[in-house]
């Protein structure tokens, strides 16, 4: 390499900045979620009406599981990791992230994996048709043989998770800057030191099991082949012992954006402060010992049914106490509703609809009913999009001015947000009603007493996501000829607009002021 910085493509390829590596992060994971949503489109517009429309089943089933695997590993983690290269070396006054060579490579191994894995859509037996779970025998003897090309880039994906981890624990541990205690860190900071270790701990188990696949695939052994001695239900352990502590993984640094935005447009420090940092540890922990409640029908002992159902229970009470810290925040202040607020609002309200159907689902008892229906569908998008999403694009929202120092036009904002709040909501409150009526989830069609629900449901999906490319459209607009956040027009008359100033703001937000050009 020549002296000085790379200029043009270079510069986002050999890049060890945090900020652009967060702006790679944040792209990619957008782009990502375009895809995911384009196939869940399909998934919708196939569902729109009974009987057979525009794919057939084996196609469909490729889409449910592309749809997954894309939103989950592909679209919302990247996107926190991308938050949380911009903003935790900023928050603990840190000049970069401690391992910016490390950074660079966690980024650019991920549109290598995904590129991988969505080649799978033009290759012969087509993609993976297993479900974004994967069980075996359905993602081993039954796969098609393209499921080693998922296996590669789940072990990539893997990789990029596990670095990106060590990075933010090494950066939060040793480069806070003097009188940064622990306990005085912004509570982003804090999800997302709890997150890398659950990271750390659970990614080497989805990495097992995808080598114990590609094992029975390829070598002969028999982990998951009951014929050769094995068991198809230890792959329901591994696979859980990772997925439900990946449903935390997903939704902590969620928690922590949150924590942010309320206190702001409320006026007022976060209420219980260290309740929320205790509540974010406990639920940790909790997650790792909950697994087998997505396993209720593989015939445990009564007294493993009724031990994963107690201690999933207990997730609800640091759960319950952090929406009633961000509650008590908003208890009395002067609240006002920009853009970033709406977003935090509609998450505290919709995420504790989809805690509650999660109880539901958590009682062993009627969990035969709901398993594996629409209802268990609405449940979990209530917690990824509602719960994930809405806080990505909220602190998209929240810290676009500090991150380009320019203000997105609100009014289009807040279109933004109701279109995509009343989309979602027509998506998938639905559901929750198909899925009691008893329709399965992962068909390709359905009985004629489901159809009202279905079009529903999928009018409110395309207004879901055309909501999401006008929110494309507001971020290009505010990047390119958004109004300067220093010029005192951009707040004139809008008194909330104090938090777009560059000045350090004290207690728990930021510590040093962001770079304006
Ligand atoms: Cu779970």
């Amino acid at each position: 390499m020549a002296h000085g910085p790379a200029k043009g493509i270079g510069r986002w390829l050999f890049t060890t900045n945090h900020k652009d590596i967060g702006t790679l992060y944040l792209w990619f994971s957008f782009a990502m979620f375009l895809l995911g949503g384009f196939f869940a489109m399909v998934i919708r517009a196939e569902l729109f009406e009974p009987g057979m429309q525009i794919i057939k089943p084996e196609f469909f089933n490729q889409m449910t599981t592309m749809h997954g695997l894309v939103m989950v590993f592909g679209a919302i983690m990247p996107a926190f990791v991308g938050l949380a290269n911009w903003m935790i070396p900023m928050m603990i006054g840190a000049p970069d992230m401690a391992l910016p060579r490390m950074n660079n490579l966690s980024f650019w191994i991920l549109p290598f994996a995904f590129t991988l894995l969505a080649s799978t859509l033009f290759m012969e037996g087509g993609a993976p048709n297993f479900g974004w779970t994967f069980y075996a025998p359905l993602s081993t003897t039954y796969a098609p043989d393209t499921v080693n090309y998922f296996i590669f880039a789940m072990h990539i994906m893997g990789a990029s998770s596990i670095m990106g981890s060590i990075n933010i624990i090494a950066t939060i541990l040793n480069m806070r800057a003097p009188g940064m205690t622990l306990m005085k860190m912004p509570m982003f900071v804090w999800t997302w030191l709890i997150t890398a270790f659950l990271l750390i701990a659970v990614m080497p188990v989805l990495a097992g099991a995808v080598t114990m696949m590609l094992m029975d695939i390829n070598f002969g052994t028999s982990f998951f082949n009951a014929a050769g001695g094995g068991d198809p239900v230890l792959f329901q352990h591994v696979f859980w012992f990772f997925g439900h502590p990946e449903v935390y993984i997903i939704i902590l640094p969620a928690f922590g954006v949150i924590s942010h935005i309320i206190p702001t447009f409320s006026r007022k420090p976060l209420f219980g402060y260290s309740s929320m940092v205790y509540a974010t540890a406990s639920i940790a922990f909790l997650s790792f010992i909950v697994w087998a409640h997505h396993m209720f029908l593989v015939g445990m002992p009564i007294g493993g049914e009724l031990y994963f159902m107690y201690a999933t229970m207990l997730i609800a009470v640091p759960t319950a106490a952090k929406v009633f810290n961000w509650i008590s925040t908003m208890f009395r202040g002067s609240l006002t509703f920009e853009t970033p607020m709406l977003f935090a609002i509609a998450f505290v309200i919709l995420f504790t609809i989809g805690g509650l159907t999660g109880v539901m689902v958590a009682i062993a008892p009627a969990d035969v009913q709901y398993h594996d229906s629409y209802f268990v569908v609405a449940h979990f998008h209530y917690v990824m999009v509602a719960g994930a999403v809405f806080s990505g694009t909220a602190a998209v929202y929240y810290w676009l001015p500090k991150w380009c120092g320019n203000m997105y036009n609100e009014s289009m904002a807040k279109v933004q947000f109701w279109v995509s709040f009343i989309g979602f909501n027509v998506t998938f409150f639905p559901q929750h009603f198909l899925g009691l009526a008893g329709m399965p989830r992962r068909y390709a069609d359905y009985a004629l007493q489901f159809s009202d629900w279905n079009m529903v449901s999928s009018i409110g999906a395309f207004t879901y996501g055309a909501s999401q490319l006008l929110f494309l459209y507001i971020v290009i607009q505010a990047i390119k000829s958004g109004k300067p956040v220093r010029d005192p027009k951009v707040w004139e008359g809008a008194e909330g607009l104090e938090w777009t100033l560059p000045t350090p703001v004290p207690y728990h937000t930021f510590s040093t002021p962001p770079e304006v050009k």
